[in-house]
């Protein structure tokens, strides 16, 4: 979709379709008001008769309104005034883009964000338009015939903005929107795949199609030979009951200073997890193959940063596996030895993830990073915890969590911080090797985070456990691209590049 801003007169605005706001008791916002006005009060006279009381979500399609350019208007319920927050905001945009898909319009120009919801300016708003409508578009079709295909696809939209001196932010806005919005897309894409098309050589294929589109990414995937030659016991005793070979894929984006610090992204790109020889149930195990969802949020947020050329250097590392029962495989009481030199005893071998990312961490060293984010569908206990709303924030440093949680905020990508206390960590205790990759049933998303963070020591790190937001199931199922949109804000923020907004 294409998108871009405007200003000016909104009555006179050639359009097929202008998308209004509607508070509840049919109270017109800022720039209703004046559409009111050029329409001789048909506006107000049409919402007297009662058709639309401006409930969350509704919708009411006009036609033939006088003094107007634009050929019809589509009102859409914001709620009530009080209550108009980012969520209400998100489901009037999905309401009205969901009406515009099913009209034969490819073009609609919104002016709904007057005034912007609650915490949030004019370039938070508009953002948010532009990521929840791309998002309400999308539609998974690689392997499926998209019956329900909107037949005129809405392939242009324009943001109106009343005030004319806030228009650069707006324009940076609908850039930095749409970079997010694709690289929410390539994430969800990419979850979504199964896992027979979705391979860790898919998903390096896939880096590498991203470094042949911007020249400031490199990509390099080391095979299993160059990993067993850095000594990556734990990632390769997983790939190892897989038919698959494993990658270890980098991106290196070199957007500033050559001498500056990365930041790096590490995504745990497990392609299909059935549990390895401790199998997993067979309920929903089709699930697993969002396994990789962070893995693809790190493609996600390197897409994101390459279209908005942001001055920054960021790294994004997504080791990729399968994890399946073989003769090969991990048997449990196995014990391996990270490229850390620290040894570990498998005592469950569907704790993968942990072993397939402390190699990855480890690895990190040599990038000497400004600090190392890593995501992870890393643990049920961590859903059983926090529910499918936010994602659970480990790091034993409280800027730095502040900091994610702050990104988040303004991202509408939260997270929650958990405790990553040592306290927990004697739960990883074993007889036999420095550490279990298990630690019993208490805490479990806490104790997979402890596992982690003893790889961790040498830089400023922090852990997302993205097991509950990743993707949804039932009737909706489906990857949900994040945290693309966190990791992008936290970069953007970063880099410097949003204060020259003003
Ligand atoms: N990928 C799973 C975590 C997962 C399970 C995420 C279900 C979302 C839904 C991970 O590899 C795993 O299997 N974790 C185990 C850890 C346990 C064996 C300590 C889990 O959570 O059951
Ligand atoms: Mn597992
Ligand atoms: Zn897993």
């Amino acid at each position: 979709m294409e998108f871009k801003t405007k200003t000016g007169e909104l009555a006179k605005q050639k359009t097929p379709c202008l998308v209004l706001g509607v508070f509840e008791k049919r109270k017109l916002t800022g720039l209703t008001k004046d559409v009111d006005a050029a329409s001789g009060g048909r506006l107000t006279a049409l919402l007297r008769k009662g058709d639309l009381e401006g409930e969350l979500g509704q919708t009411l399609m006009l036609y033939g309104l006088p003094g107007l350019a634009a050929e019809r208007v589509l009102l859409v319920g914001c709620g009530k005034r009080k209550e108009f927050n980012r969520g209400n905001h998100r489901k009037a945009i999905a309401a009205a883009i969901g009406v515009l898909q099913r009209l034969h319009a490819s073009e609609a120009c919104l002016a709904v964000a007057d005034p912007p919801p609650a915490g949030m300016d004019l370039y938070a708003a508009v953002r948010e338009v532009l990521v929840t409508a791309a998002q309400k578009v999308y539609r998974y079709s690689q392997t499926k015939e998209d019956k329900k295909a909107p037949k005129t696809p809405l392939k242009r939209l324009t943001l109106w903005v009343s005030d004319k001196a806030q228009l650069a932010s707006a324009e940076q806005a609908i850039q930095h929107g749409a970079a997010i919005a694709a690289g929410i897309g390539l994430a969800r894409e990419l979850g979504n795949l199964p896992g027979n098309i979705c391979t860790p050589s898919y998903l390096a294929d896939q880096a590498r199609a991203l470094g042949e589109r911007f020249e400031r990414l490199e990509i390099q995937v080391l095979e299993e030979a160059d990993m067993a030659e850095l000594e990556m016991g734990a990632l390769l005793s997983v790939s190892r009951g897989s038919r698959q070979p494993a990658k270890l894929i980098i991106m290196h984006y070199r957007g500033g200073d050559p001498d500056a610090k990365p930041i790096v992204l590490v995504g745990k790109g497990l392609t299909f997890d059935a549990g390895g020889i401790s199998i997993k149930p067979a309920a929903e195990m089709d699930e697993m193959k969002f396994d990789m969802c962070g893995g693809a949020s790190v493609l996600g947020a390197l897409l994101a940063t390459c279209e908005m050329g942001l001055p920054i250097n960021l790294v994004g590392v997504v080791p990729a596996s399968e994890n399946l029962p073989d003769g090969a495989a991990n048997k449990p009481g196995d014990i391996v030895t990270s490229m850390s030199g620290q040894t570990i005893e498998i005592l469950n071998t569907d704790a993968e993830g942990r072993l397939i990312l402390c190699d990855a961490l480890t690895y990190c060293k040599r990038f000497d990073p400004a600090l190392v984010v890593d995501m992870a569908t890393l643990t049920g206990a961590c859903v059983v915890a926090l529910g499918r709303h936010p994602a659970g924030l480990f790091t034993p440093d409280d800027r730095l969590a502040e900091e994610i949680l702050r990104a988040g905020e303004a991202a509408g990508d939260r997270a929650w911080r958990m405790p990553l206390w040592d306290d927990y960590q004697q739960q990883l205790d074993s007889n036999f090797a420095d550490m279990a990759n298990i630690g019993g049933r208490d805490a479990g998303a806490i104790t997979a985070a402890c596992f982690l963070r003893r790889f961790t020591k040498d830089y400023r790190w922090a852990h997302l456990d993205i097991a509950g937001v990743a993707w949804l199931g039932g009737k909706e199922k489906g990857s949900t691209g994040r945290p693309v949109a966190l990791l992008s804000q936290l970069v953007l923020e970063r880099s410097g590049a949003l204060k020259s907004a003003g």
